[in-house]
């Protein structure tokens, strides 16, 4: 049994690496349960280097971590990894529901029982992602944000208490975005699941997420949206002057390279989003 107040993730200077390098080092944080914790940073930060070293796949450099209370490696069961939609290879023939089917590993006695109980955990799966409607439909005729349910779908039919998902908001219209925003927000809320989201712009998740985790110059910072998306935090980590710039509701995160350049380019991008 794990107790409902253990933090989901406590990681104490982190350093893990694929490579020769390490993609970061002495990054600590912590996720508690039923929390949601946005992970931003750009392409190669090391956001899905994290999720595999916090999944016990690629084993830490230097540093600690406890998942659920145990080790990575034993957590494992108790935790989904959504992977980035854009780097599955999916078999387009499956159903809604054979893809959701194909993810459950429960165990009980005897081949009746064990077909009914997995057709259980599919159904509720479906119900948890509101994709009963595409039960029965083939992931070749489906949209992005539709696959991405199915996505998640096929995590949950294990009835994790942490989910990992990377990058879910890739290459998703703007309302499917909102969607996939809304139904991970309720993961946490109704199901009290941990979520790490990872995401390009954290502009996407600042209505839901408790924490934001920025990885950037091979290092990593936790707090609220507020503590981190400042000047001097963003600049420490990327290691060059950074700047912020509030817009309406919107935050737009550029490199400051001084003077009146700067302000024409933050006109610009504002300019262009109201346009979009
Ligand atoms: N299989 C690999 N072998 C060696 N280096 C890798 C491998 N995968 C990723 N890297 C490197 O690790 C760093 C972090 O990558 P990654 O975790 O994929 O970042 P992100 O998910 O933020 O884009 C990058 O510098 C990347 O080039
Ligand atoms: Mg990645």
């Amino acid at each position: 049994m794990i107790a409902a107040t253990t933090p989901a993730v406590v990681a104490h200077n982190l350093s893990a690496g694929k490579g020769a390098q390490n993609a970061f080092s002495g990054v600590s944080f912590q996720l508690p349960p039923a929390s949601f914790t946005a992970l931003a940073g750009a392409n190669g930060s090391g956001k899905t280097t994290l999720f595999e070293t916090l999944l016990g796949l690629v084993p830490p450099r230097a540093g600690s971590i406890e998942v659920l209370g145990q080790s990575a490696r034993k957590a494992r069961s108790h935790v989904a990894y959504v992977p980035q939609a854009s780097h599955l290879v999916l078999d387009v023939q499956f159903s809604g529901r054979e893809f959701v089917a194909a993810a459950y590993n429960g165990r009980s006695w005897g081949i009746t029982w064990r077909i009914r109980a997995a057709a259980r955990a599919v159904d509720r799966a479906l119900r948890q992602v509101d994709a009963q409607d595409l039960a029965q439909r083939r992931l070749a005729d489906l949209s992005g944000g539709q696959r991405q349910r199915l996505l998640i779908a096929q995590a949950l039919v294990n009835q994790p208490r942490l989910i990992f998902m990377d990058e879910p908001l890739a290459q998703l219209d703007p309302s499917a975005q909102d969607r996939i925003v809304a139904l991970a927000a309720r993961l946490r809320n109704t199901l009290g699941i941990a979520v790490l989201f990872s995401t390009h712009d954290v502009n996407t998740v600042v209505d839901v997420a408790d924490q934001l985790l920025y990885m950037a110059g091979g290092s990593g910072r936790i707090g609220s949206i507020d503590e981190i998306v400042t000047d001097d935090v963003l600049s420490a980590l990327y290691g060059v002057p950074m700047h912020v710039v509030r817009e309406r509701d919107r935050l737009f995160i550029m490199r400051d390279h001084g003077g009146p350049a700067c302000q024409t380019k933050v006109t610009r991008i504002a300019t262009s989003r109201r346009q979009a």
